[in-house]
Protein backbone atom coordinates (compact mmCIF):
# COMPACT_ATOMS: atom_id res chain seq x y z
CA UNK A 1 0.00 0.00 0.00
CA UNK A 2 1.18 3.74 -0.79
CA UNK A 3 2.38 5.50 2.46
CA UNK A 4 0.12 8.45 2.74
CA UNK A 5 1.58 9.91 5.43
CA UNK A 6 2.01 13.82 5.26
CA UNK A 7 5.79 14.64 4.23
CA UNK A 8 8.30 16.25 6.89
CA UNK A 9 10.45 19.12 5.90
CA UNK A 10 12.68 20.14 7.91
CA UNK A 11 13.93 23.89 7.32
CA UNK A 12 17.18 25.54 8.13
CA UNK A 13 17.19 29.52 8.51
CA UNK A 14 20.29 31.09 9.89
CA UNK A 15 18.67 34.41 8.28
CA UNK A 16 15.03 35.18 8.21
CA UNK A 17 14.65 34.25 4.84
CA UNK A 18 12.37 31.20 2.99
CA UNK A 19 8.89 32.42 4.44
CA UNK A 20 7.52 31.69 0.83
CA UNK A 21 9.23 27.81 0.99
CA UNK A 22 7.51 27.65 4.19
CA UNK A 23 3.98 28.61 2.97
CA UNK A 24 4.34 26.53 0.10
CA UNK A 25 5.56 23.44 1.72
CA UNK A 26 2.23 23.97 4.09
CA UNK A 27 0.01 24.43 1.19
CA UNK A 28 1.43 21.23 -0.38
CA UNK A 29 0.29 19.34 2.59
CA UNK A 30 3.90 18.95 4.34
CA UNK A 31 4.14 18.55 8.04
CA UNK A 32 7.02 21.97 8.33
CA UNK A 33 9.53 22.26 11.30
CA UNK A 34 11.29 25.24 11.27
CA UNK A 35 14.69 25.51 13.20
CA UNK A 36 16.12 28.92 12.86
CA UNK A 37 18.51 31.16 14.28
CA UNK A 38 17.98 32.61 17.72
CA UNK A 39 18.90 36.28 16.60
CA UNK A 40 15.89 36.23 14.02
CA UNK A 41 13.34 34.99 16.59
CA UNK A 42 11.25 38.02 16.86
CA UNK A 43 10.72 38.28 12.74
CA UNK A 44 7.65 37.42 11.22
CA UNK A 45 8.03 33.93 10.38
CA UNK A 46 4.72 32.77 8.84
CA UNK A 47 3.68 31.02 12.03
CA UNK A 48 0.53 29.84 10.43
CA UNK A 49 2.54 27.44 7.76
CA UNK A 50 4.74 26.36 11.25
CA UNK A 51 3.77 23.06 12.56
CA UNK A 52 7.00 23.33 15.04
CA UNK A 53 9.41 26.11 15.28
CA UNK A 54 12.75 25.79 17.10
CA UNK A 55 15.62 28.73 17.70
CA UNK A 56 19.10 27.67 17.90
CA UNK A 57 22.15 30.05 18.43
CA UNK A 58 24.40 28.59 16.21
CA UNK A 59 22.80 26.52 13.46
CA UNK A 60 25.92 25.48 12.03
CA UNK A 61 27.53 24.16 15.25
CA UNK A 62 28.28 20.57 15.45
CA UNK A 63 27.07 17.74 17.25
CA UNK A 64 24.58 20.28 18.33
CA UNK A 65 22.35 20.47 15.18
CA UNK A 66 22.93 16.34 14.76
CA UNK A 67 22.00 16.20 18.07
CA UNK A 68 18.92 18.70 17.85
CA UNK A 69 17.40 16.98 14.05
CA UNK A 70 17.79 13.37 15.32
CA UNK A 71 15.60 14.03 18.46
CA UNK A 72 13.44 15.01 16.55
CA UNK A 73 13.10 12.53 14.41
CA UNK A 74 11.97 10.23 17.59
CA UNK A 75 8.89 11.37 17.06
CA UNK A 76 8.57 12.41 13.59
CA UNK A 77 9.61 10.70 10.30
CA UNK A 78 11.69 13.39 8.39
CA UNK A 79 11.49 13.20 4.97
CA UNK A 80 13.97 16.16 3.60
CA UNK A 81 16.01 18.71 5.49
CA UNK A 82 15.88 22.02 3.55
CA UNK A 83 18.80 24.72 3.55
CA UNK A 84 17.03 28.07 3.18
CA UNK A 85 19.89 29.61 3.76
CA UNK A 86 23.27 29.48 1.92
CA UNK A 87 25.20 28.93 5.26
CA UNK A 88 22.66 26.44 5.83
CA UNK A 89 23.19 24.36 2.70
CA UNK A 90 26.30 22.19 4.26
CA UNK A 91 24.78 21.63 7.59
CA UNK A 92 21.60 20.34 5.71
CA UNK A 93 23.54 18.29 3.69
CA UNK A 94 25.38 16.77 6.63
CA UNK A 95 22.05 16.38 8.20
CA UNK A 96 20.62 13.91 5.12
CA UNK A 97 24.05 12.31 5.23
CA UNK A 98 23.18 11.35 8.76
CA UNK A 99 19.76 10.78 8.18
CA UNK A 100 20.37 9.28 5.11
CA UNK A 101 17.93 10.99 3.25
CA UNK A 102 17.80 11.32 -0.23
CA UNK A 103 19.42 15.02 -2.11
CA UNK A 104 22.75 16.45 -1.41
CA UNK A 105 25.37 15.18 0.97
CA UNK A 106 28.18 16.41 2.08
CA UNK A 107 31.06 15.70 -1.02
CA UNK A 108 28.39 17.34 -3.71
CA UNK A 109 27.26 20.44 -1.31
CA UNK A 110 30.55 21.48 -1.36
CA UNK A 111 30.30 22.53 -5.14
CA UNK A 112 27.77 24.68 -4.10
CA UNK A 113 29.41 26.47 -1.38
CA UNK A 114 33.40 26.38 -1.42
CA UNK A 115 34.89 28.13 -4.48
CA UNK A 116 37.75 26.28 -4.94
CA UNK A 117 35.90 22.90 -5.43
CA UNK A 118 33.32 24.55 -7.92
CA UNK A 119 36.05 26.30 -9.41
CA UNK A 120 37.77 23.07 -10.10
CA UNK A 121 34.12 21.22 -10.66
CA UNK A 122 33.09 23.63 -13.43
CA UNK A 123 36.82 23.79 -15.13
CA UNK A 124 36.87 19.83 -14.99
CA UNK A 125 33.26 20.30 -17.06
CA UNK A 126 34.94 22.55 -19.72
CA UNK A 127 33.35 25.70 -18.28
CA UNK A 128 35.76 28.81 -18.66
CA UNK A 129 36.95 29.99 -15.42
CA UNK A 130 39.36 32.61 -13.76
CA UNK A 131 42.94 31.27 -13.24
CA UNK A 132 42.96 30.03 -9.36
CA UNK A 133 44.82 28.02 -6.84
CA UNK A 134 44.21 26.53 -3.42
CA UNK A 135 45.87 28.39 -0.58
CA UNK A 136 47.57 24.64 -0.12
CA UNK A 137 51.57 24.71 -1.17
CA UNK A 138 53.79 27.81 -1.58
CA UNK A 139 55.76 26.33 -4.91
CA UNK A 140 52.26 26.36 -6.40
CA UNK A 141 51.41 29.73 -4.91
CA UNK A 142 54.49 30.99 -5.96
CA UNK A 143 54.50 29.62 -9.55
CA UNK A 144 50.89 30.65 -9.69
CA UNK A 145 51.96 34.72 -9.26
CA UNK A 146 54.59 34.41 -11.77
CA UNK A 147 52.71 32.78 -14.14
CA UNK A 148 49.45 34.81 -14.07
CA UNK A 149 49.54 38.21 -14.25
CA UNK A 150 47.70 40.50 -11.45
CA UNK A 151 45.66 42.02 -10.28
CA UNK A 152 44.52 38.86 -8.18
CA UNK A 153 41.93 38.53 -5.54
CA UNK A 154 42.15 36.39 -2.28
CA UNK A 155 38.98 35.79 -0.87
CA UNK A 156 37.38 33.16 1.46
CA UNK A 157 36.09 29.78 0.06
CA UNK A 158 32.53 29.88 1.58
CA UNK A 159 31.59 33.87 2.55
CA UNK A 160 29.17 35.77 0.91
CA UNK A 161 28.68 39.28 0.20
CA UNK A 162 32.24 40.05 -0.98
CA UNK A 163 32.92 39.75 2.88
CA UNK A 164 36.53 39.21 3.40
CA UNK A 165 37.82 39.55 -0.11
CA UNK A 166 40.90 41.59 -0.82
CA UNK A 167 42.18 42.49 -4.22
CA UNK A 168 46.06 42.31 -4.61
CA UNK A 169 48.30 44.22 -6.95
CA UNK A 170 51.57 42.91 -6.49
CA UNK A 171 53.00 39.46 -5.32
CA UNK A 172 54.44 40.95 -2.01
CA UNK A 173 51.44 41.73 -0.86
CA UNK A 174 49.98 38.18 -0.64
CA UNK A 175 52.68 36.88 2.12
CA UNK A 176 51.80 39.49 4.84
CA UNK A 177 47.86 38.45 4.32
CA UNK A 178 48.68 34.57 4.98
CA UNK A 179 50.58 35.87 7.56
CA UNK A 180 47.99 37.68 9.07
CA UNK A 181 45.71 34.97 8.60
CA UNK A 182 47.64 31.96 9.80
CA UNK A 183 45.98 28.57 9.86
CA UNK A 184 42.79 30.62 8.10
CA UNK A 185 44.62 30.96 5.30
CA UNK A 186 43.77 27.38 3.52
CA UNK A 187 40.22 28.62 3.63
CA UNK A 188 40.67 31.03 1.36
CA UNK A 189 41.35 31.00 -2.85
CA UNK A 190 43.60 33.01 -4.65
CA UNK A 191 42.47 33.99 -8.07
CA UNK A 192 42.95 36.21 -11.41
CA UNK A 193 40.98 39.42 -11.23
CA UNK A 194 38.60 40.14 -14.33
CA UNK A 195 37.65 42.98 -14.84
CA UNK A 196 34.34 43.08 -16.29
CA UNK A 197 30.53 43.53 -16.21
CA UNK A 198 29.26 40.82 -13.57
CA UNK A 199 25.35 38.84 -14.38
CA UNK A 200 23.44 36.32 -12.67
CA UNK A 201 21.16 33.28 -13.76
CA UNK A 202 18.17 32.70 -11.29
CA UNK A 203 16.64 29.35 -11.91
CA UNK A 204 14.64 26.06 -10.66
CA UNK A 205 16.39 22.73 -11.57
CA UNK A 206 14.21 19.14 -11.46
CA UNK A 207 15.95 15.91 -12.23
CA UNK A 208 19.24 17.48 -13.27
CA UNK A 209 18.04 19.59 -15.70
CA UNK A 210 17.05 23.57 -15.72
CA UNK A 211 13.46 23.87 -15.98
CA UNK A 212 13.60 27.41 -15.57
CA UNK A 213 16.21 30.34 -15.95
CA UNK A 214 16.10 33.83 -16.02
CA UNK A 215 19.26 36.17 -16.69
CA UNK A 216 20.38 39.25 -15.36
CA UNK A 217 22.74 42.20 -15.33
CA UNK A 218 24.37 43.60 -12.48
CA UNK A 219 24.87 47.15 -12.88
CA UNK A 220 28.29 47.93 -10.88
CA UNK A 221 30.08 44.71 -9.70
CA UNK A 222 28.93 43.72 -6.26
CA UNK A 223 32.54 43.74 -4.90
CA UNK A 224 32.52 47.56 -5.28
CA UNK A 225 29.12 48.17 -3.82
CA UNK A 226 29.82 45.94 -0.62
CA UNK A 227 32.98 47.23 -0.29
CA UNK A 228 32.88 51.38 -1.96
CA UNK A 229 28.96 51.26 -1.23
CA UNK A 230 27.22 53.01 -3.84
CA UNK A 231 23.84 51.82 -5.54
CA UNK A 232 22.98 48.41 -6.18
CA UNK A 233 21.51 47.36 -9.32
CA UNK A 234 19.86 44.43 -11.27
CA UNK A 235 18.15 43.62 -13.89
CA UNK A 236 16.39 41.08 -15.93
CA UNK A 237 17.72 40.47 -19.67
CA UNK A 238 15.67 40.04 -22.81
CA UNK A 239 15.63 36.38 -23.03
CA UNK A 240 15.89 36.20 -26.75
CA UNK A 241 19.12 38.50 -26.75
CA UNK A 242 22.28 36.58 -27.59
CA UNK A 243 23.57 37.73 -24.35
CA UNK A 244 20.67 35.78 -22.32
CA UNK A 245 21.29 32.81 -24.11
CA UNK A 246 24.82 32.52 -24.10
CA UNK A 247 24.28 32.74 -20.16
CA UNK A 248 21.63 30.24 -20.20
CA UNK A 249 23.92 27.85 -21.73
CA UNK A 250 26.22 28.34 -19.83
CA UNK A 251 24.21 27.77 -16.29
CA UNK A 252 23.30 24.66 -17.92
CA UNK A 253 26.80 23.68 -18.47
CA UNK A 254 27.93 24.74 -14.74
CA UNK A 255 25.04 22.99 -12.91
CA UNK A 256 25.22 19.58 -15.05
CA UNK A 257 29.17 19.91 -13.89
CA UNK A 258 28.57 20.33 -10.43
CA UNK A 259 25.56 17.84 -10.20
CA UNK A 260 22.77 20.06 -9.10
CA UNK A 261 19.66 18.03 -9.26
CA UNK A 262 16.58 19.66 -8.20
CA UNK A 263 16.12 23.18 -6.45
CA UNK A 264 16.97 26.99 -6.66
CA UNK A 265 20.41 28.45 -8.13
CA UNK A 266 22.00 31.23 -8.23
CA UNK A 267 25.07 31.73 -10.44
CA UNK A 268 27.43 34.43 -11.46
CA UNK A 269 29.33 35.08 -14.58
CA UNK A 270 31.85 37.65 -15.62
CA UNK A 271 31.89 39.40 -19.00
CA UNK A 272 35.54 40.20 -19.37
CA UNK A 273 36.02 43.45 -20.63
CA UNK A 274 39.08 42.44 -22.17
CA UNK A 275 37.94 39.68 -24.81
CA UNK A 276 34.00 39.48 -23.71
CA UNK A 277 34.55 36.40 -23.09
CA UNK A 278 31.87 34.64 -20.09
CA UNK A 279 33.85 33.10 -16.52
CA UNK A 280 32.57 31.19 -14.36
CA UNK A 281 32.64 33.31 -10.77
CA UNK A 282 30.27 31.49 -8.42
CA UNK A 283 27.17 29.22 -8.41
CA UNK A 284 25.02 28.68 -5.01
CA UNK A 285 22.36 25.71 -4.66
CA UNK A 286 19.70 28.94 -3.30
CA UNK A 287 17.49 31.03 -3.79
CA UNK A 288 19.26 34.38 -5.11
CA UNK A 289 19.04 37.29 -2.58
CA UNK A 290 19.28 40.98 -2.64
CA UNK A 291 15.26 40.64 -3.55
CA UNK A 292 15.74 38.66 -6.68
CA UNK A 293 13.37 36.61 -5.93
CA UNK A 294 10.68 39.05 -5.44
CA UNK A 295 11.81 40.82 -9.07
CA UNK A 296 11.61 36.72 -11.06
CA UNK A 297 8.49 36.56 -9.58
CA UNK A 298 7.14 39.93 -10.52
CA UNK A 299 8.41 39.69 -13.94
CA UNK A 300 7.32 36.14 -15.09
CA UNK A 301 4.63 35.16 -12.27
CA UNK A 302 7.19 32.31 -10.58
CA UNK A 303 8.13 32.34 -7.01
CA UNK A 304 11.41 30.56 -7.21
CA UNK A 305 10.88 29.66 -3.22
CA UNK A 306 7.41 28.36 -3.73
CA UNK A 307 8.42 26.28 -6.91
CA UNK A 308 10.84 24.86 -5.15
CA UNK A 309 8.84 23.61 -2.55
CA UNK A 310 6.70 22.06 -5.18
CA UNK A 311 10.48 20.33 -6.68
CA UNK A 312 11.26 18.53 -3.43
CA UNK A 313 7.51 17.51 -2.64
CA UNK A 314 7.03 16.09 -6.19
CA UNK A 315 10.03 14.04 -6.10
CA UNK A 316 9.29 13.09 -2.39
CA UNK A 317 6.13 11.55 -3.45
CA UNK A 318 7.47 9.82 -6.50
CA UNK A 319 5.10 12.60 -8.98
CA UNK A 320 6.30 14.10 -11.93
CA UNK A 321 7.13 17.96 -11.03
CA UNK A 322 5.28 20.43 -13.63
CA UNK A 323 5.96 24.40 -14.07
CA UNK A 324 3.32 26.88 -14.21
CA UNK A 325 3.37 28.75 -16.97
CA UNK A 326 5.36 31.44 -17.40
CA UNK A 327 4.95 35.54 -18.32
CA UNK A 328 7.33 36.55 -20.48
CA UNK A 329 8.35 39.47 -18.81
CA UNK A 330 11.08 41.50 -17.07
CA UNK A 331 12.19 42.96 -13.64
CA UNK A 332 15.06 44.69 -11.93
CA UNK A 333 16.05 46.01 -8.70
CA UNK A 334 17.53 48.74 -7.31
CA UNK A 335 18.72 49.87 -3.75
CA UNK A 336 21.11 51.49 -1.48
CA UNK A 337 21.70 52.84 2.12
CA UNK A 338 20.07 56.39 2.97
CA UNK A 339 20.81 58.94 4.62
CA UNK A 340 17.43 59.08 5.92
CA UNK A 341 16.01 56.87 8.55
CA UNK A 342 12.77 56.32 6.28
CA UNK A 343 13.52 57.80 3.19
CA UNK A 344 10.45 58.95 1.36
CA UNK A 345 9.91 57.03 -2.11
CA UNK A 346 6.53 58.93 -3.24
CA UNK A 347 8.14 60.60 -6.18
CA UNK A 348 8.83 57.29 -7.68
CA UNK A 349 5.65 56.83 -9.28
CA UNK A 350 5.91 55.45 -12.81
CA UNK A 351 3.38 52.79 -12.85
CA UNK A 352 6.49 49.99 -13.23
CA UNK A 353 7.02 50.41 -9.99
CA UNK A 354 5.51 47.19 -8.30
CA UNK A 355 7.47 46.96 -5.10
CA UNK A 356 9.17 49.34 -2.26
CA UNK A 357 11.26 48.16 0.35
CA UNK A 358 10.93 48.70 3.79
CA UNK A 359 13.92 48.56 5.73
CA UNK A 360 15.48 51.62 8.08
CA UNK A 361 18.15 53.35 6.43
CA UNK A 362 17.66 51.62 3.05
CA UNK A 363 15.79 53.14 0.07
CA UNK A 364 15.15 50.67 -2.75
CA UNK A 365 12.48 49.53 -5.26
CA UNK A 366 11.17 46.61 -8.23
CA UNK A 367 10.18 47.69 -11.43
CA UNK A 368 8.35 45.36 -13.46
CA UNK A 369 7.48 45.77 -17.37
CA UNK A 370 6.89 43.26 -20.35
CA UNK A 371 9.71 45.08 -22.35
CA UNK A 372 13.49 44.88 -20.79
CA UNK A 373 14.22 47.66 -22.40
CA UNK A 374 11.97 50.00 -20.49
CA UNK A 375 13.00 48.36 -17.05
CA UNK A 376 17.14 49.53 -17.95
CA UNK A 377 15.47 53.07 -18.96
CA UNK A 378 13.97 53.67 -15.96
CA UNK A 379 16.79 51.82 -13.20
CA UNK A 380 18.96 53.66 -15.17
CA UNK A 381 17.72 57.06 -14.68
CA UNK A 382 16.56 56.14 -10.85
CA UNK A 383 19.96 55.39 -9.97
CA UNK A 384 20.91 58.58 -10.88
CA UNK A 385 18.44 60.18 -9.05
CA UNK A 386 19.11 57.74 -5.84
CA UNK A 387 22.29 58.84 -5.58
CA UNK A 388 20.85 62.70 -5.25
CA UNK A 389 18.03 61.57 -3.00
CA UNK A 390 18.94 58.81 -0.62
CA UNK A 391 22.60 57.48 -1.12
CA UNK A 392 24.76 57.35 1.76
CA UNK A 393 27.73 55.43 2.63
CA UNK A 394 28.71 52.81 5.37
CA UNK A 395 32.51 50.80 5.66
CA UNK A 396 32.24 47.43 4.47
CA UNK A 397 32.18 44.24 7.03
CA UNK A 398 34.85 41.75 6.99
CA UNK A 399 33.21 38.69 8.12
CA UNK A 400 29.26 38.24 8.84
CA UNK A 401 28.02 39.79 11.65
CA UNK A 402 27.55 37.03 14.77
N1 LIG B 1 38.08 36.74 -10.04
C1 LIG B 1 37.38 37.87 -9.95
N2 LIG B 1 37.51 38.82 -10.88
C2 LIG B 1 36.79 39.98 -10.80
N3 LIG B 1 35.92 40.26 -9.82
C3 LIG B 1 35.76 39.32 -8.85
C4 LIG B 1 36.47 38.08 -8.88
N4 LIG B 1 36.09 37.37 -7.80
C5 LIG B 1 35.21 38.13 -7.14
N5 LIG B 1 35.01 39.31 -7.77
C6 LIG B 1 34.11 40.40 -7.33
O1 LIG B 1 33.71 40.15 -6.00
C7 LIG B 1 32.30 39.90 -5.95
C8 LIG B 1 32.04 38.79 -4.94
O2 LIG B 1 32.71 37.61 -5.31
P1 LIG B 1 31.96 36.22 -5.36
O3 LIG B 1 32.96 35.21 -5.77
O4 LIG B 1 30.73 36.36 -6.17
O5 LIG B 1 31.64 35.98 -3.83
P2 LIG B 1 30.37 36.34 -2.91
O6 LIG B 1 29.32 36.95 -3.81
O7 LIG B 1 29.95 35.02 -2.37
O8 LIG B 1 30.89 37.25 -1.87
C9 LIG B 1 31.91 39.57 -7.36
O9 LIG B 1 30.57 39.86 -7.63
C10 LIG B 1 32.83 40.46 -8.16
O10 LIG B 1 32.37 41.80 -8.15
MG1 LIG C 1 28.74 36.57 -5.66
Amino acid sequence: MADTRPLTFVCLASYFKGSAFLQAAKRLGCTVILIAKEAFAQEAWPRDSLDEVYFMPDLSRRPDILYAVSYLARSHVIDQVIALDDYDVETAAALRDHLRLPGMGESLARHFRDKLAMRLQARVGGVLVPEFTGVFNYDQLRAFLERVPPPWVLKPRSEASSMGIKKLNAAGELWPLLEALGDQQSFFVLEQFIPGDVFHVDGLADAGEMLFQQAHQYGQPPMSIYQQGGIFLTRALDRQSPQAQMLFSLNRQVQSALGMRRGATHTEFIRAHADSRLYFLETAARVGGANIAEAVQYATGIDLWAEWAGIEAAYLRGEPYALPEMRDGYAGVINCLARQEWPDLGAYDDREVVWRLKKKHHAGLIVASPDSARVEQLLKAYAERFAQDFLAVMPPLDKAPA
